[in-house]
């Protein structure tokens, strides 16, 4: 018997063996093309390799692709669970040749693989050519020795394969396998070629021609081959299976499906075991790649899945959360393979868990609902729009999911009701949106959202993607083109640009095509979710429908993720350090800095900020893995994530978690857990360092921390560390003694300046130590008056003092020049004559000498200033005037 494992191995080692390069799955959610919703085929990672626009270190090439058909061109949801065929995931085998080998040596291998390797006997095998592909046709007769009756030339579009609507094309040649007689159905071409007797096992297309939009068809660079083999459908080929559903993989999920459901594996369940066990895979794979259930996009395509399969979970009769259960099971039988499933098990299955709680909360008492509403109907009626609206809206049943529940019934829905309550609830929705408050703004965004939908975010998982033109705007107004030299806005249907919110800043980048290159300079989200990016046209004009490729920029991005990621660290150290009453209160995560504001009363001290970095750097160097999951809000802050308080979140939201708590009350559990939509790195070690560098008030009861992390850590502390290299180089110590050197020399400066003041004190009192000063005499007062410079207006009063004592009886002033040229003026007038003399008087007539206004005290001393200091003698003059009294 070969298991899956072993068929897929024998694939990939045979073309290995054959000089392939064995190239590993791209990733369900393409990077590299804006019109698919999800991989479809082996070829899309290799797309512009074909065109030429690639190229690789090979020429050929072999991979085992994960493929996902639901949703989109390709959706085979409805099907699945009810054919032997069909699947939403599916692993397709290729090989590839890049203008290497061509339709010669392409059919040479297949037919080799298929006949040597595996074994399957040339009368089971027929093949189909394009109609008027003769090269095809000798080809097989001549490897295969195939009689004419068995190459089957079709003329239809089954014979010629494109990838979408645009893309590399070409004529194919497909391989069938003949189940043999006990089946019905005929070859292909036949009437009866939709029975299941005659199954297609692998096509191989000869790759030519690429298809354009306008509808032309140019030629490829080189003719090259790209083949796909359904791996499950030569599975069950190898195993002597008719069924796809019966090959051991399937086997071990459906009957693992049967025991969580406690159902009998094949039983009158079989085709609920089925769909589980399909589903079960595409939604593994997409959350693995973290894709999370939503109600957009591709988010929405996995939501339908998964609560399709829930509902088949409870037509099995479970009545909690089961199919989470079986993730482990898929994890063993293709974690191997797959080692992203293994790395994701514990994310997958509490994603699911999550999922399957939120809508079984909602599920019985929907299927109550529809079961009323349908009871009166029979055969061949038609649910009506609104309530099936309201299943959707209120009860998270997915339109398909109806149509499902009542399939085998055969009652349909009506759909242009449904859409029409759907647009009323629209409606609804514009009338109470709040959005920029520029109502002329707000009603272009409208119009934009109305055509084009929300913008899909890919920026949580990659920073480089195609995205088509959905809309531009110019001026405020929705425009044809944007050319070189304009600014503007490129909506997109999907980007991995992120819109700025929550205090993260909007990516910057650029946007290319063939001879086209935009500056992307910013992005925010616009009404109903669409993603404007401000751009300027550096060259080329852009139109809507075009493909761009689009790059994030990748050095800002990283520097924004380990600022917004180590803002979440700081947050968590704040609360421990000072209090659980810290709370957000605004923050800004931009490339080069993060601030954040918070609740507080008093300044945080150094010791406590020192401690705050201690424990967020401690979270740093456990290189933690940073985690993100999907949570309705209710069980998000049940499970203590941080939200902003007063915040208005949707029914789930982002939780992002980051490290193990070491001390205090949480140790041992997660760290940080908070609400978020932001980008944050894959590991905190990414952060490198958080460092505080400032600490503020910005309103009373909120402090403000900013800091830096990573490069921005780094560069600040080289910089701290060139500066006290040039203090202690001025100083002439090393940089260890520069703190000694300075308090020491401040030390000394404050006994210099005591000196000084001293000696002009000294100075003031008559010019040295001994000397006294000079008293004159002006209508029978004493009266002693010096102008000194240097002295501080507040040394003043004490000389007046002084002199006041060494006069005995008589009048004192004092002037003061500081060192920028301003004057203090100090007047004294001694106990006996203050019934005759005031000193305000007097300090006025020198304050106005001196320039200026007023002065004030006591009549027996006042005070007073004047802002020109070099008028220090007119001032002494106009007091010697007043007191003789002229
Ligand atoms: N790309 C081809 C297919 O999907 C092989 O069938």
């Amino acid at each position: 018997m070969s298991s899956v494992n072993e068929v897929r191995s024998a694939f990939l080692n045979f073309f290995a063996k054959n000089g392939h390069e064995r190239v590993a799955s791209a990733p369900l959610v393409p990077r590299n093309d804006p019109t698919l919703m999800f991989t479809n085929a082996g070829m899309v990672q290799f797309k512009n390799v074909f065109t030429g626009l690639e190229k690789p270190g090979y020429q050929t090439a072999t991979t085992a692709q994960k493929c996902v058909r639901a949703g989109g061109k390709h959706n085979d949801l409805d099907n699945v669970g009810f054919t032997a065929r069909h699947h939403t995931f599916f692993e397709m085998m290729g090989n590839f040749s890049f203008g290497d080998y061509f339709k010669e040596n392409a059919i040479e291998l297949a037919w080799n693989l298929i006949t040597k390797e595996f074994g399957l006997p040339k009368d089971k095998l027929l093949v189909t050519v394009y109609a008027d592909d003769d090269e095809a046709f000798d080809l097989w007769k001549k490897i295969a020795g195939f009689s004419d009756d068995r190459i089957i030339r079709i003329a239809t579009s089954d014979n010629f394969w494109s990838m979408g609507d645009t893309g590399p094309c070409g004529p194919c040649s497909e391989i069938f396998f003949d189940h043999g007689e006990d089946i019905w159905g005929g070859p292909p071409g036949s009437p009866e070629e939709d029975g299941d007797r005659f199954i297609e096992i692998w096509n191989l297309v000869f790759m030519q021609y690429e298809q354009q939009i306008d509808g032309a068809r140019t030629d490829l660079p080189r003719p090259s081959i790209d083949t796909g083999m359904g791996l499950e459908r030569m599975a069950a080929v190898l195993q002597g299976v008719h069924d796809n559903y019966d090959i051991d993989l399937f086997k071990a999920l459906t009957s693992a499906a049967a025991n969580v459901t406690r159902t009998e594996a094949g039983g009158t369940g079989k085709t609920s075991q089925r769909v589980i066990a399909d589903h079960l895979r595409a939604m593994s794979f997409l959350i693995a790649e973290g894709v999370l259930p939503s109600n957009e996009g591709r988010g929405y395509v996995l939501r339908r899945i998964m609560r399709r399969a829930m509902r088949h979970a409870t037509l099995l009769g479970a009545e909690k959360p089961v199919i989470h259960e079986l993730v482990p099971v898929l994890v063993r039988e293709m974690g191997q393979a797959y080692p992203e499933l293994v790395n994701g098990e514990a994310m997958i299955t509490e994603t699911v868990r999550l999922e399957e709680e939120r809508f079984l909360k909602t599920l019985s008492r929907g299927l109550q609902i529809l079961e009323d509403e349908t009871a009166s109907l029979g055969k061949g009626d038609m649910l009506d729009g609104t309530t099936a609206f309201k299943l959707y809206d209120t009860y998270g049943f997915p339109l398909d999911l109806t149509q499902d529940a009542l399939r085998t019934r055969d009652i349909s829905v009506d759909l242009a009701g449904f859409e029409s309550a759907m647009a009323q609830q629209k409606a609804e929705a514009r009338k109470n949106w709040s959005g920029s408050g520029e109502a002329a703004t707000d009603q272009v965004w409208f119009g934009v959202s109305d055509q084009t939908g929300p913008t899909e975010f890919l920026g949580y998982e990659t920073e480089t993607a195609e995205g088509e033109i959905t809309a531009l705007v110019k001026g405020g107004d929705v425009v044809d083109a944007l050319n070189a030299g304009d600014e503007g806005f490129v909506v997109l249907n999907q980007t991995p640009f992120y819109a700025e919110s929550g205090g993260q800043v909007g990516d910057m980048g650029v946007m290319r095509a063939d001879n086209i290159v935009v500056e992307v300079l910013d992005v925010t989200k616009q009404a109903g979710g669409v993603f404007a990016h401000r751009v300027k046209v550096t060259k080329g004009s852009l139109k809507r429908g075009l493909a761009l490729s689009l790059a994030v920029d990748h050095t800002r991005r990283s520097a924004i993720r380990a600022n917004h990621s180590a803002t979440h660290l700081l947050h968590e150290a704040l609360r421990e350090v000072l209090g659980t009453h810290v709370a957000q209160k605004g923050s800004m995560v931009s490339p080069d800095r993060l601030r954040f504001d918070f609740s507080h009363t008093k300044p945080v001290s150094a010791d406590e900020i020192a401690e705050i970095e201690r424990l967020a750097n401690a979270i740093v160097l456990q290189n933690a893995p940073v985690e993100t999951r999907l949570m309705g809000v209710d069980e998000a802050r049940e499970a203590g994530a941080m939200a902003l308080f007063g915040e208005k979140y949707g029914d789930e939201v982002r939780v992002v978690s980051m490290g193990t708590a070491l001390e205090g009350e949480k140790a041992g559990k997660t760290y940080s857990m908070e609400l978020c939509g932001g980008t944050h790195v894959k590991r905190t070690g990414d952060i490198g360092l958080v460092t505080v560098v400032q600490e503020s008030s910005v309103a009373s009861g909120v402090r403000r921390l900013e800091a830096f992390t990573a490069d921005g850590a780094r560069a600040y502390f080289a910089d701290q560390d060139r500066q006290l290299k040039a203090v202690a180089s001025a100083l002439k110590v090393s940089p260890r003694d520069a703190l000694s050197r300075v308090e020491a020399l401040v030390e000394e400066r404050r006994q210099l300046e005591r000196q000084l003041a001293e000696t002009r004190q000294k100075l003031a009192m008559g010019g040295g130590a001994e000397g006294a000063a000079e008293v004159e005499e002006i209508n029978g007062v004493k009266f002693i008056g010096r102008v000194v410079d240097g002295l501080q207006p507040k040394d003043l009063r004490g000389l007046v003092d002084q002199s006041k004592k060494q006069v005995g009886s008589g009048v004192v002033a004092i002037i003061g020049v500081t060192e920028d040229g301003k004057a203090g003026i100090s007047v004294g007038v001694t106990e006996d004559l203050v019934g005759s003399l005031s000193a305000v008087d007097l300090v006025r007539a020198g304050s106005a000498a001196l320039g200026g206004q007023g002065g004030g005290g006591r009549p027996d001393m006042a005070q007073a200033g004047g802002p020109d200091g070099s008028k220090g003698e007119e001032a002494l003059t106009a007091i010697r005037t007043l007191l003789s009294g002229a």
